[in-house]
């Protein structure tokens, strides 16, 4: 057994800094603390075995790499803090290690005691009694089956990371990325404005609202961890609508948490809202600037008392209000209230959403959200079959609101020509075309046709000398 092979040895040294730093660490041999705090104590693994090592006295070169450190093969390994290979015992003197094996598991080149723990993606793994891992298996947002088989499938979008979910599980995105409640029908039903086309009336092939109304389309909102979807895209078209309607002479970022904290009335805040709700308190008390009332965000499970309203207003006179707090944020000292006419619902017809778009500026729209579109990078969304084949609990989807700017069409290369509407979602400028998405028009896909809805900012003539 006492051999070692001179070339084999060589071959071992020439790579690897941990070998050289073993060389030039003659005086004393550094064992890395993080794995060996009280030695090397891994029973598993062929180490000095696999290369046939074993070395007499103090070898420093009868060494191999071992979980990013060095081990050892030689007889001097043998001290109170040993840094021999686990092998070393068995396969260099042919006895037991002079202690028992640790219990542990071993996951990216570290050793975790029992009952350790690491994450995979949305799920923990604990190291069991028998050094194995047990994962929780969990349906994760990010989930790179269902990425890989929507970018194989040609569904004419691309699916892909988006590094703030990735760690969350499918039923926290469902619970803490959308929240916007389903109107009962009596609200389905009120309200409804039908835009006629004129006959003959051609609407043009594309449109973006950003290039009709340049400097007052807003950039896409991030609620966060905020199921709070009613009050970031009520906020969203509001500040657009203001601001085409004042003719750019008001261009406010509206607060969503004015909303989230301040209407209260059968509304839940960051665990989801009504839109009629939403735009009724837009009209009857107004809303702050985002500047002056800034999102304060959520973290998921937060429990205790949800955030105070730190906004009030009162009556001015014709209809307008006025501010009775100071700005939440003391930096700033503009606290006027915005406010808007009733809201109103469009038909369901794609030509009539198409019109009210384009004369009067971004509208709103309810939106059923899937597990797959947590994954949109681009290219025109629609809900795929990629998780038809799985388990209940891979396929979910909850109710969310977005900000529809404008439309157009695709050729693909297939020659299939696909129309889309644009819209900007709330999950921050990183997810999606730049905070954007293109979704399937003409075909109430995810039931965005279903429940549009436009309103008018209220600006008076004295708010045409604002700024
Ligand atoms: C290795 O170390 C243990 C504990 O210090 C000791 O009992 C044993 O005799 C040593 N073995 C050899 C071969 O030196
Ligand atoms: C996804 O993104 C996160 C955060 O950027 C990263 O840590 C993770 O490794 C990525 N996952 C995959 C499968 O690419």
């Amino acid at each position: 057994m006492w051999q070692c092979p001179l070339g084999l040895l060589l071959l071992l040294l020439l790579p690897g800094e941990s070998a050289l730093g073993a060389r030039r660490g003659r005086g004393r041999r550094e064992l890395a603390p993080a794995l060996h705090l009280r030695g090397i104590r891994d029973a598993g693994g062929r180490y000095c075995q696999e290369q046939d090592l074993c070395c007499r006295g103090r070898a420093d070169d009868c060494a191999l790499p071992y979980l990013g450190a060095t081990c050892y093969c030689d007889l001097f390994c043998n001290r109170t803090v040993s840094d021999c290979c686990p092998d070393f015992w068995d396969f260099c003197l042919g006895v037991p290690p002079p202690f028992p094996p640790i219990q542990g598991c071993m996951h990216g080149g570290r050793i975790y005691p029992v009952l350790g723990t690491y994450w995979d993606n949305c799920n923990r793994c604990t190291c069991q009694e028998k050094g194995q891992w047990e994962c929780d298996q969990e349906p994760c947002l990010v989930d790179q089956d269902m990425i890989d088989a929507i970018n194989q499938g040609n569904y004419g979008w691309r699916a892909g990371n988006h590094s703030a979910f990735w760690g969350m599980t499918l039923d926290e995105g469902i619970r803490y990325r959308l929240g916007t409640i389903r109107p009962p029908s009596s609200v389905t039903n009120m309200n409804e404005i039908h835009t006629v086309l004129l006959p003959g009336e051609v609407l043009p092939t594309a449109f973006e609202a950003s290039e009709k109304w340049p400097n007052l389309i807003h950039e896409p909102l991030d609620q966060g961890n905020c199921a709070g979807s009613w009050a970031f895209s009520t906020a969203a078209v509001a500040s657009d609508r203001v601001s085409i309607h004042s003719l750019g002479h008001m261009t406010p970022v509206l607060s969503p948490q004015n909303l989230l904290s301040c209407d209260k009335h059968n509304q839940h805040g960051c665990r989801g809202g009504r839109l009629d709700g939403a735009w009724w308190f837009l009209r009857r008390r107004g809303v702050v600037s985002d500047h002056c009332y800034p999102f304060s965000g959520r973290e998921p499970d937060e429990a205790g008392p949800k955030p105070r309203c730190m906004m009030h207003s009162r009556p001015m006179g014709r209809g307008k209000r006025q501010a009775t707090a100071r700005c939440p944020n003391h930096l700033v000292h503009a606290n006027d209230i915005y406010q808007v006419t009733p809201a109103y619902r469009l038909g369901s017809s794609e030509k009539e959403i198409m019109k009210e778009l384009m004369e009067n500026g971004p509208v709103q729209a309810l939106m059923e959200v899937h597990e797959d579109f947590f994954l949109y990078q681009g290219g025109i969304y629609s809900h795929t079959p990629v998780s038809l084949g799985r388990p209940e609990r891979y396929r979910r989807h909850g109710t969310h609101s977005v900000k529809i700017t404008g439309w157009g069409e695709d050729t693909l290369p297939d020659g299939r020509t696909l129309k889309y509407w644009t819209a900007a979602n709330s999950w921050g400028p990183a997810w999606g075309e730049r905070g954007h998405f293109r979704i399937m028009r003409g075909a109430n896909e995810c039931d965005i046709e279903s429940f549009v809805l436009g309103v008018w900012g209220r600006v008076g003539m004295e708010d045409m000398n604002h700024h």
